[in-house]
């Protein structure tokens, strides 16, 4: 494919003239270079799929997401919706160079998103996963993408909880931990320390330094699949 064809944009869409008259559109050409550049359209040796939940702890994701990049993993995030709520898909689609997966109807998709990220991924991690996504998980729910992916991949999953400590503490959200870990899924932390509804306390996400070094760790591990 030519890493020279141009658009022409209109930077000046529905400009009038001093008569009020509608202007020509102003074509400015552009190299299609610099978004091939952009677009993480590579080969790599690791597929990684971060699946983001709905908690405030989404905003470390974005740096775990970026050292992932940078160590030449390809990632691709998933988002609930809750998660969008916390951060923008803009951030992750800038960091990782790929459309964030939103939608479990994406037309781009035509096997089913769930089915073609799942079958790319060597990994899957989520986090910060939240009482509900770990409940889902435990449960075999599959009503938003990141819950149909987790039913659908065959690669080892790592999730990363974090949640109030009154939440992480209840015995519905320990029965689900403990299906999770007999599931075969690697739980990471939560960490105790401040916890954003101002108290300390058990059920802080772990530091993205750790959950990489925990993504490193599985990678390199061989997998039965
Ligand atoms: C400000 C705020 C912070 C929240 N933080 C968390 C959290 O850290 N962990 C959690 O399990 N739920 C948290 N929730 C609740 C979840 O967003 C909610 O349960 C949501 O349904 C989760 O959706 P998801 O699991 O699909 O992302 C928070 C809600 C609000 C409004």
């Amino acid at each position: 494919m030519s890493l020279h064809r141009s658009f022409t944009l209109d930077l000046q869409p529905n400009r009038l003239s001093d008569e009020g008259l509608p202007v020509k559109p102003f074509p400015v050409a552009i190299s299609s270079a610099t978004s091939e550049y952009c677009m993480d359209t590579s080969t790599h040796k690791h597929e990684v799929l971060i699946g983001v939940g709905g908690g405030v702890a989404a905003y470390k994701t974005a740096a775990l997401v970026s050292q992932l990049v940078q160590e030449d993993i390809g990632v691709t995030v998933i988002m609930t919706p809750a998660a969008q709520q916390f951060i923008g898909a803009a951030t992750f689609a800038a960091l990782t160079g790929r459309e964030v997966a939103v939608d479990t109807f994406d037309a781009k998709y035509p096997l089913g998103a769930h089915i073609t990220l799942a079958n790319r991924a060597h990994l899957f991690c989520i986090a910060p996963a939240t009482a509900n996504i770990l409940a889902k998980a435990a449960h075999g729910i599959a009503d938003d993408l990141l819950s149909t992916v987790y039913l659908a991949r065959t690669c080892p999953v790592l999730v990363a909880p974090a949640m109030n400590c009154e939440m992480w503490e209840k015995p519905a959200v320990a029965r689900n931990v403990k299906q999770l870990q007999d599931d075969g899924v690697t739980i990471i932390g939560p960490d105790e320390g401040w916890l954003s509804c101002r108290r300390k306390g058990l059920g802080r996400m772990s530091s993205p330094e750790a959950i990489a070094t925990a993504i490193h760790a599985a990678l390199s591990s061989p997998h039965p699949t």
